[in-house]
């Protein structure tokens, strides 16, 4: 069996030119799969406000919430590192309370580390997080919490690139260990990722990033609404599983299922 997945094998694998895969997990099943597929790292997104919690973004995303699923995706890791998502609100009403709920996902939700949304503004928390010896990966570009601000998803870094480099920085210098670079022109997800002796983990950012995350319903062909032009589904998982569905309705109509192989006799 591989070993687990530690900071230092991330951190490694940037020197190494090795791209480092990510894809996000909400559950057990999944979190298996992932984990035997050998990803590097499994991200507990808080996007599964949207797809699991079939809210409209993530900002109804609450603590509770993360550690429930953060727990059950906890329970099938053996390799992989694992990182959960501070929920909106969750870390910028006070620094105190930031520490706590990122201890939180540590301690009683078994993760390896907590991401955080932001640029500049967040640098001080990320600094006193890491300051408690807890990982932080960063998030920069687009930031889905700041939805009810930005009144749409848009790409960023388009005329405001600086501003981005900046925070990218920022958050290096504060102790993250990564940063997630959302939904950018390649070329500035280039430059930051040059500039940077940290990782960077790109989502709709272009070739020339350290890695790549994608949330897992999207890439297995789950999403049946949502297909943005970053996304490559590698199967499709949606129409299978109405096909699938749809057989079975037939079968037990029809009397095919259960058959004789699939019933318990008393003598057998
Ligand atoms: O919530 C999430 O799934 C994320 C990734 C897509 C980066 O933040």
């Amino acid at each position: 069996m591989d070993k687990k997945l530690t900071i230092r094998d991330i951190l490694k694998k940037k020197e190494q030119r090795e791209k480092i895969t990510v894809l996000t997990a909400y559950d057990y099943t999944f979190a298996s799969l992932l984990d035997d597929a050998g990803i590097d790292i499994i991200l507990v997104g808080d996007s599964l406000g949207m797809v699991v919690l079939g809210h409209e973004s993530t900002v109804y995303v609450t603590m509770s919430d993360m550690l429930h699923h953060l727990k059950a995706v906890k329970r099938a890791v053996k390799k992989s590192y694992l990182v959960c998502d501070m929920p909106f609100l969750s870390y910028k009403v006070t620094i105190e309370e930031a520490i706590k709920n990122a201890g939180e996902l540590i301690q009683s939700g078994g993760a390896n580390a907590v991401k955080i949304e932001g640029g500049k503004e967040v640098c001080e928390i990320v600094k006193r997080i890491t300051g408690c010896e807890i990982p932080v990966m960063g998030h920069v570009g687009l930031n889905p919490q700041k939805i009810l601000k930005m009144g749409g998803y848009f790409v960023q870094g388009k005329d405001n690139s600086k501003n981005i480099i900046e925070d990218a920085l920022a958050l290096e210098e504060a102790g993250a260990f990564s940063v997630v670079v959302e939904c950018v022109p390649e070329e500035l997800a280039e430059e930051i990722t040059e500039k940077l002796k940290i990782p960077t983990i790109g989502i709709g950012a272009g070739r020339y990033v350290d890695g790549q995350v994608l949330v897992v319903n999207d890439m297995l062909g789950l999403n049946k609404e949502f297909k943005p032009k970053f996304v490559k589904a590698y199967s499709d998982f949606y129409s299978r599983g109405v096909k699938a569905v749809k057989s079975y309705i037939q079968d037990v109509k029809e009397h095919r299922f259960p058959l004789d192989d699939n019933v318990y006799h008393k003598k057998s």
